[in-house]
């Protein structure tokens, strides 16, 4: 696979008004949001609640692609037809979580370590034959009492770098995710350090390991306060923060930056994206790749009725890409 090849998947990826729904759930994450909506976490239940998001009319008009999970990219529509295949023929990239989670890391209380590299290469020939032209490998930071340490972060960025260059190696573009939690009282200054020293390290391990810039794709937190800081930043703070943060950190020569929700709330992360932009112009297009906020309205509307509400929570599914399209515009008019 060339570098242009990669280079030109990971620019649709991110074209200009368009960004990636995350539908990578894995089975225990997935089984918890049924929970909270009371819906039982059985196979049949994946597979349709997926169908809905992925072939909601239009979505391709504000969605480039899409994070599928292993048992995902292996099912098809009602009608017999891939996923993989339904997107690529509806205009969306369809893309794979390829890491196996977090496990503690030895020696570190309250830090963790993605895994997954373990036969990844082999792994990664099966998802391209199985039609995925990107990857994604998500990296947690916690922000506590002395943490995130050195190692933490280092040992991390470390696991995404080994992951991205495989990726590379097997012809799909690698979304490198490093996720700052929002979990925790920190303030919004706390954040922007430890964000800005988990890039510096991510892209320290991206460049030792020969990992090609033009074919990758950054997935981030934006800098925010902590979900139980009593002074909560706004919305101008946030864009401010975090577009600092990325311009301080970042190669211009990357293809693009999407962003993940984290636990924000819908029309947050519509408006952060929004006001990031509205900063621009800036070296890179700066786009979504948000879960819980392209999803939230849409499970909740399903779970009400199986059969009868697909219609009404896709039309959710589409006004959420709209709004965050725009905004990936600079062009969201708010509501
Ligand atoms: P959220 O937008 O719900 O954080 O999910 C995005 C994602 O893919 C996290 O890995």
């Amino acid at each position: 696979m060339s570098i242009e090849q990669l280079a030109e998947t990971a620019l649709a990826m991110v074209a200009p008004g368009k960004g990636i729904i995350a539908v990578d759930e894995s089975t225990a994450t997935i089984g918890k949001r049924f929970a909270a909506v009371g819906i039982d976490n059985s196979e049949e239940h994946r597979r349709v609640y997926r169908e809905l998001l992925l072939t909601t009319p239009k979505l391709s008009e504000h969605i480039s692609g899409a994070i599928l999970y292993d048992e995902t990219l292996r099912q098809s529509t009602r009608d017999g037809v891939p996923f993989a295949r339904y997107m690529a023929e509806h205009g969306m990239i369809p893309g794979i979580k390829v890491d196996s989670g977090t496990v503690p890391l030895a020696g570190f209380p309250g830090e963790l370590v993605t895994e997954g590299l373990d036969g990844l290469r082999a792994r990664l020939q099966e998802y391209y034959r199985l039609g995925a032209r990107f990857a994604k490998w998500r990296a947690v930071i916690n922000i506590g009492d002395d943490i995130p340490t050195g190692t933490c972060i280092d040992v991390n960025a470390h696991a995404l770098a080994r992951y991205a260059a495989l990726c590379q190696e097997q012809g799909l573009v690698p979304m490198v995710e490093p996720e700052v939690l929002m979990d925790g009282d920190h303030d919004i200054e706390t954040a922007y350090e430890v964000t800005e020293a988990v890039l510096r390290s991510v892209f320290g391990a991206l460049y030792e390991q020969n990992v090609l810039l033009e074919g990758t794709i950054l997935k981030t937190s934006m800098v925010v306060s902590g979900k139980d800081c009593a002074e909560q930043a706004d919305v101008q703070e946030v864009a401010e923060s975090t577009l600092m943060c990325l311009k301080s950190t970042v190669p211009a020569i990357l293809p693009g930056i999407v962003f993940l929700s984290g636990g924000q709330g819908d029309e947050d992360a519509t408006a952060h994206l929004d006001a990031i932009n509205r900063l621009g112009p800036n070296p890179w297009p700066l786009s979504f790749s948000y879960g819980r906020a392209m999803q939230q309205a849409a499970m909740a509307l399903w779970a009400k009725d199986i059969a009868g509400n697909t219609g009404k929570a896709q039309e959710t599914v589409y006004a959420r890409a709209r709004a965050n399209g725009l905004a990936a515009l600079g062009q969201w008019q708010g509501g």
